[in-house]
């Protein structure tokens, strides 16, 4: 990718409809951004079915939801769920008698990890046991959807997964100085790159974020060839993030959170999308914006840009409903703190000589530095101090818009899709957002 690919038309096709099947590949969190496109498969009377990633016993063995919990994931899905585990991932799995990399990382301390070695052969043996897991269990996933789909029907497959942080003590630790350290507790991303543990969370975000997609278009090769065969159309979507354009001093952008480590298995994802539309097969990665959820929360500032959001909306010809977000998101601000003031101070940020040096789409992922660390860290911090309630933000406030704007997008251009990477920047979505409620 040399430059970001942006949609830049609202797409108005629509192949989806009653009694199409709509695959969410990946779990249902509440702020999640998958909500987007389930939402937009149950307006249009599709049947929703979900995986589940499983849970761990006490052991640590791979298991599937009990009734319980499967009641719970088939009501906040509105679907049902194929309850065969499909964590991704191999920091939990080792060659009988071996042990996992999360028990591996479990010699390291805080004084010693820069330094220490991993055994990598012993690293190989593993990923390869999490790999054949993976894909047996996808095979199993895909003989159980098989009976629930029709001939002739259209299938959308939408892939959700990112992640692979191992649960390991040391790298809890160490990760909260590299997201959320500044000051004396600052630490480089790339010191954590060159040590050995930083290589196998890379390999590992690969399987979890990346590869996960290409085990899911290969292991649903023959559902596929059966319902193109019998008129039926087959799309993948996959969320990806390679930063967004978004409004700095009048015009769009491009500007992206800093370190974004899991960059490299986002770009492997594209890769994996840009292989398998050259085989003529309709799989789309929509690189999307930053917003807050579950998995988002642990990259203090990744929110910033998100409040330029409120400027866009005005710019894409908002009208009464986008006074109205400003209305509400101003209502969020203690008292004598105006808007105005606010996104000033993000402009201020964005305008920076620091941030100006990491808008370098060409050298990203980008390590962070010490400069960064204390800019954005402490804006992100002095932000949140402007509100009345830490726990009702601006940028959550945001997030929600951006997600409900994903929908549509997402789930239109897959019907007629423009390619196999495409960004929404702050511009498609303000758009979106304003058709919907204009
Ligand atoms: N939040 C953002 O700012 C942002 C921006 C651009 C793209 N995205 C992407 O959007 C997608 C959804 O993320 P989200 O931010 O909505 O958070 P989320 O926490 O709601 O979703 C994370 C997903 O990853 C799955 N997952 C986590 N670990 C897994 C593992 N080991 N194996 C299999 N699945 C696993 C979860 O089941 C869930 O479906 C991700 O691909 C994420 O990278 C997020």
């Amino acid at each position: 990718m040399n430059s970001p690919t942006p949609l830049d038309q609202l797409p108005q096709t629509n192949i989806f409809r009653k009694g199409d099947v709509f695959v969410l590949f990946g779990e249902l969190f509440g702020r999640g951004y998958a909500n987007g496109l389930v939402n937009e498969a149950r307006k249009a009377g599709m049947e929703i079915v979900g995986i589940t990633v499983g849970r761990r016993d006490e052991n640590n063995a791979l298991r599937p939801l009990n009734d319980e919990e499967l009641a719970v994931a088939e009501a906040n899905l509105g679907g049902r769920i194929i309850n065969v585990p499909l964590m991704a991932g191999f920091d939990l799995d080792a060659p009988p008698g071996g042990p996992t990399p999360t028990e591996m990382l479990g010699k390291l301390t805080l004084k010693s990890w820069m330094d220490d070695t991993l055994d990598w052969a012993h690293i190989e043996q593993c990923r390869e046991v999490g790999i054949k897991r993976f894909k047996a269990a996808v095979a199993e996933v895909m003989a159980r959807l098989d009976d629930m789909i029709a001939d002739g029907r259209n299938v959308f497959f939408a892939h959700t997964m990112a992640g692979g942080i191992p649960k390991a003590k040391v790298f809890l630790a160490i990760a909260n100085r590299i997201y959320k350290g500044r000051g004396e507790r600052f630490m480089s991303s790339q010191v954590l790159l060159d040590s050995d543990l930083g290589k196998l969370i890379l390999q590992n975000f690969d399987e979890v974020s990346a590869n996960s997609f290409q085990h899911l278009i290969e292991g649903s090769a023959a559902i596929r060839a059966r319902i193109e065969k019998s008129g039926g159309q087959v799309r993948y979507s996959a969320y990806g993030y390679h930063g967004t354009e978004i409004l700095i001093d009048g015009r769009y952008q491009w500007q992206t959170y800093t370190n974004y480590t899991q960059g490299y298995a986002k770009m492997r994802l594209e890769r994996i999308a840009q292989a398998a539309w050259a085989e003529g097969i309709k799989a789309t990665v929509y690189n999307c914006p930053e917003i807050r959820t579950n998995s988002s929360d642990i990259f203090v500032g990744v929110e910033l840009p998100l409040i330029a959001l409120l400027r866009a909306l005005k710019k894409e010809n908002g009208g009464a409903w986008a006074d109205e977000q400003w209305q509400a998101c101003g209502a969020l601000l203690q008292d004598g703190i105006s808007l105005e003031s606010l996104l000033q101070r993000i402009e201020d940020f964005n305008e920076s000589e620091v941030m100006r040096g990491f808008r370098d789409f060409d050298a990203w992922p980008m390590p962070n530095s010490q400069a960064l660390a204390d800019l954005m860290i402490g804006a992100s911090d002095e932000i949140v101090h402007m509100h009345k309630d830490r726990k009702a933000l601006i940028t959550d406030l945001l997030s929600t818009l951006v997600l409900e704007a994903t929908g549509p997008l997402m789930f239109h251009e897959s019907s007629a899709p423009g390619g196999p990477v495409l960004w929404l920047n702050h511009n498609i979505i303000a758009r979106q957002l304003n058709q919907i409620h204009g």
